[in-house]
């Protein structure tokens, strides 16, 4: 029997985090260059019913039903099975490979859910289109994330750049006018559920500051919506790239005022504008994780130098739309 293999992508968020878990828009794109694959192969030595699961990078190695029932990933075995209304899968052997940082807002844990969900649908026989695919990962989302938006499911299953307003159908976005952006590993694990509930007490406490920080970023989603849209610019790609900059800097510097960023990624965005960025901010959660900077051909080596020898952990370079 062959063996039934899926992929999906890493993600950033370019502007909105945190202000889209109160119903502020985000834009995120795909990020292909790292990437989640889950390999289902029937296991026909196996006892009848038996699912092992073997994730290398968490150590884990596990038949389905002696993980507990919150686990991720029996909890995305088991929605996809329900879903296909198959109670009983055939014995198999689920194998995830990922090369997405884990808790470095880069939708790790949504990635793996999406592989997992569409390899386990195909080997069901049942392959499941992606807004299905982005309704169950949401589902595992929620106990990664406690009060997540959607939106890591929703750009990783749909691998494409998004609109996102949550409880709304996602837009599909196009970026007529490709940029270059250098997205570099602060090194520091920060588990988003912890950032978000951290916000939320902080919101709690001072609603009407916090209201107005995430309408501030709102505004600017809505700006890079229509730039973004624009079919032909009428300013040089200089002045594109240098207002999509200013916006990332806006975004950072209410992100800081959350209290999401730290020194470590608050070091990291400032070697980068130095070295040449048009602008930069935190990715994701925030208080660790990574940080993406805005660059051309021309400035994109030394800022990536600049990036690698502030002690970055892994710093990428990739393109985004033209689409
Ligand atoms: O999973 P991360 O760390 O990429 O962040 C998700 C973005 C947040 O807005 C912070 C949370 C959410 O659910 O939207």
């Amino acid at each position: 029997m062959p063996a039934f293999t899926a992929t999906a992508p890493a993600k950033i968020i370019l502007f909105g985090e945190h202000a889209v878990v109160y119903g502020r828009p985000a834009i995120a794109v795909p990020v292909p260059a790292l990437q989640a694959r889950a390999i289902v192969r029937a296991d026909v030595r196996a006892r009848p019913g038996s699912v092992r699961l073997i994730a290398p990078a968490i150590e884990l190695d596990a038949t389905l039903s002696d993980l507990p029932p919150a686990h991720p990933l029996r909890r995305a075995v088991e929605l996809t099975a329900e879903t296909l209304h198959a109670p009983h899968i055939p014995s198999c052997q689920i194998t995830i490979q990922s090369t997405i940082p884990v808790a470095a807002g880069m939708g790790s844990g949504a990635a793996v859910s999406v592989a997992l969900i569409r390899a386990l649908a195909a080997y069901l026989g049942h392959p499941l289109p992606s807004e299905t695919v982005s309704a169950l990962a949401f589902e595992v989302e929620k106990i990664h994330h406690g009060n997540p938006s959607g939106v890591d499911n929703t750009v990783i299953a749909l691998e494409r750049a998004v609109y996102f307003v949550r409880g709304k159908a996602p837009q599909l976005l196009s970026i007529h006018v490709p940029f270059q952006l250098v997205i570099a590993d602060s090194g520091i694990a920060s588990p988003t559920a912890q950032v978000v509930s951290d916000v939320r007490s902080a919101w709690q406490k001072n609603q009407a500051e916090y209201e107005e920080l995430f309408d501030q970023i709102a505004t600017i989603v809505t700006n890079a919506l229509i730039l973004f849209e624009k079919t032909g610019l009428t300013e040089t790609q200089g002045d594109y790239l240098t207002t999509l900059g200013s916006w990332m800097n806006e975004n950072q510097a209410l992100l800081r005022k959350m209290g999401v960023s730290c020194p470590e990624l608050d070091r990291l965005v400032e070697i980068a504008r130095q070295a040449g960025a048009y602008g930069a901010k935190l990715s994701g959660g925030g208080r660790g994780g990574n940080m993406i900077a805005l660059v051309d051909e021309e400035n994109k080596p030394s800022v990536i130098r600049a990036l690698e020898e502030a002690g970055a952990n892994r710093v990428i370079s990739t393109a985004i739309g033209g689409d």
